[in-house]
């Protein structure tokens, strides 16, 4: 069975972080994913759920962000919860020096739970340590996204019903693209073909293609966009991620090299479904947008549910261990 455990009452993962997608078992994303598709009329303001009232979380945004932050607080506040928002580190102490311990350590003590975005890979398991609330990663550097690849398995599961035995293409910056790394882990584990299609100067890390390795996972490299995509189900792209070039020259060599358009779309199947996690910066026409291939403002959306089941999760007030 591919997603085998549905369950009947919420997920609780009580007390929780979430630093990486590894984090959470197939069981448990399986789980939230339901409880997040039984949250969609909740994050549409069509039903009401008191599930985070009275409940503070903490959103510390280190690094900028509009969806990620804006829907983490969408979920909240539907969910009756209020917010703690840092989305200008620039206003805090951080900027006269204050390490990340120090305040994710306070922030602890305002707060129920921490939503941490940062700009250094590891960031989010510091400040795990440091806190005695649960931690979620909304991305450390080119480290991880775990949030982000819920959504995405959300969009992909929604149109598809299953991830096993789709044949999904990662395109454009797999080496910094946080998003990616998260998300090709768990691809892999609920039974997803992998094709890997970037810049040469921009292939998926060695690390990341060991781990694929070790879980056993379908995965080959195309380079070329329209072979790659000839008979896939998922396009997934990413933005080049040129604020962790350390050389600007280096960006300048990839950048514009891949682009999504209504022509690269003509030799694609009927059902292929395209997915950005977004900001888009020129990697997918807007012509695409018209398409039934346009799939990433449904993905921006669910991002809202996913966030909600995975609070309440964490904030779940039973006790109940998972
Ligand atoms: C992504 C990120 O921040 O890693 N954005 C997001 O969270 N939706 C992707 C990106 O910035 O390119």
């Amino acid at each position: 069975m591919i997603f085998p455990h549905s369950l009947a009452r919420p997920m609780s993962l009580h007390g929780r972080d979430v630093v990486s997608i590894r984090d959470l078992s197939r069981e448990e994303i399986a789980g939230l994913l339901d409880s997040a598709k039984r949250m969609i009329p909740v994050a549409e303001g069509r039903r009401a759920s008191p599930l985070l009232a009275g409940k503070i979380v903490a959103m510390a945004f280190v690094e900028p962000s509009t969806r990620t932050r804006l829907s983490f607080e969408s979920a909240v506040q539907r969910l009756g919860g209020s917010c703690l928002t840092i989305a200008d580190a620039g206003a805090t102490s951080l900027r006269k020096g204050e390490s990340l311990y120090d305040t994710i350590r306070m922030l602890s003590s305002y707060a129920d739970a921490i939503v941490l975005r940062h700009p250094n890979e590891g960031a989010a398991r510091l400040a795990a340590r440091a806190s005695d609330r649960p931690v979620i990663n909304a991305g450390d550097g080119a480290g991880q996204h775990p949030t982000q690849t819920l959504l995405d398995l959300m969009t992909i599961r929604e149109r598809f019903g299953t991830l096993a035995g789709l044949k999904v293409v990662l395109l454009g910056d797999l080496k910094y693209g946080r998003t990616v790394h998260s998300l090709a882990y768990a691809l892999a584990e609920f039974g997803s073909e992998i094709t890997l299609s970037s810049p040469e100067s921009l292939r998926l890390p060695e690390e990341h293609r060991d781990d694929l390795r070790r879980q056993g996972a379908k995965v080959h490299d195309e380079p070329n966009l329209e072979r790659a995509i000839r008979d896939a189900d998922v396009l997934y792209v990413t933005r080049i991620q040129k604020e962790r070039f350390p050389d600007e020259s280096e960006y300048r060599e990839v950048a514009g090299t891949y682009r999504v358009d209504a022509r690269v779309l003509k030799e694609a199947k009927p059902q292929l479904i395209v997915m950005h996690p977004l900001p888009r910066v020129g990697e997918i026409a807007a012509e695409v947008d018209a398409t039934p291939h346009a799939a990433y403002f449904r993905q921006a959306f669910l991002a809202v549910p996913v966030r909600m089941a995975l609070l309440s999760a964490i904030l779940d007030r039973s006790g109940r261990r998972p």
